[in-house]
């Protein structure tokens, strides 16, 4: 039962409702117009204190394309923050004017700690380093979509794996499936944190083999998953400035992968994927970032309780 629940973590989900939202999400990609009332009276609040393009308006996209209305805002300083409000009183007061929150914040934690004062569903749009659920969503309906099951698979995640929340949710997700083997490609600098490694590994007993090398393992997996080196975590700029260039993949790069590659990104992309491979019929993070309009009308339909 996912009404009126809060969405964090990835953990939040089970995989059978991490299948029901999925099973949702293609039945509204298949048939939109089906499901252009299912929130008619509803309002979604996003509280975007952050930038994003993808999340807030994928998610404005989904609450009206359902019938519901958008409030919200995409810049903290044009609301009372500016002011000195705090988390829990703006969010008291949003559950007074929306019957479901997104929240992007750079802290990590601030979303749960809206959750813990808020009287309507609180999602997590990504906290700082932390988690990013309704990326994961999106993911695996992308998977799903693509290689029809969630199961046997062989994911290379390549980049900036110690700050990437879109990597530690779809980590700790993907784990709980059937057969899941995992490729991780950073530089030593950006490995995934040591305890969620450890945890995911003694939990669900997945394998991961942790290298720096892009090149030797891109012919071994079916699918790709490319991120960025994400400027806004990094403490000095001479840091960034060595990594941000590690992995690039060009035409030639992947003349070495499976025909039957997917390849994703969850965007945005700044210059680990070189523009000529969007012509590539394996490339299809543009194509990810159109189901994530689906994977999010699926959750707040079933959040609010509308899934019928
Ligand atoms: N993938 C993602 O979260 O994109 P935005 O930062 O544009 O929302």
């Amino acid at each position: 039962m996912l009404q009126g629940r809060h969405i964090i973590d990835a953990s939040d989900l089970s995989v059978e409702e991490l299948s029901t939202i999925v099973n949702l999400a293609l039945k509204m990609n298949a048939d939109p117009e089906k499901f252009s009332n299912l929130c008619k009276g509803k309002i979604l609040a996003t509280l975007f204190y952050e930038p994003s393009t993808r999340t807030r308006l994928s998610f404005e996209s989904a609450m009206l394309r359902m019938g519901g209305s958008v409030i919200g805002f995409s810049d903290a300083e044009t609301s009372s923050v500016k002011k000195g409000e705090n988390i829990a009183d703006t969010i008291r007061v949003l559950s007074n004017y929306a019957h479901i929150v997104v929240m992007r914040h750079p802290r990590e934690g601030a979303p749960l700690l809206a959750s813990q004062y808020s009287r309507v569903p609180v999602i997590n749009g990504g906290d700082g380093g932390h988690q990013h659920p309704t990326q994961t969503l999106t993911d695996i309906l992308t998977i799903k979509y693509y290689k029809k099951d969630i199961r046997d698979i062989k994911i290379a995640i390549c980049g900036d794996l110690l700050f990437g929340r879109t990597v530690h949710s779809l980590l700790k997700t993907l784990s709980r499936f059937p057969n899941i083997e995992f490729v991780l490609i950073s530089p030593s600098e950006l490995r995934i944190p040591y305890h969620l490694k450890n945890s995911i590994i003694e939990k669900h007993n997945v394998k991961i083999f942790e290298t720096t090398s892009l090149e030797e393992h891109i012919n071994d997996v079916n699918v790709l998953y490319m991120t960025r080196i994400q400027k806004e975590r990094f403490f000095s700029e001479d840091e960034y400035i060595k990594l941000k260039g590690s992995y690039i993949l060009t035409p030639e790069k992947l003349k070495h992968a499976r025909k039957d590659l997917l390849l994703m990104h969850p965007l945005p992309r700044v210059n680990e994927i070189s523009y000529e491979v969007d012509m590539d019929p394996r490339a299809k993070y543009f194509e990810q970032a159109r189901l994530g309009v689906f994977a999010r009308m699926a959750l707040i339909a079933l959040l609010l309780g509308r899934s019928h």
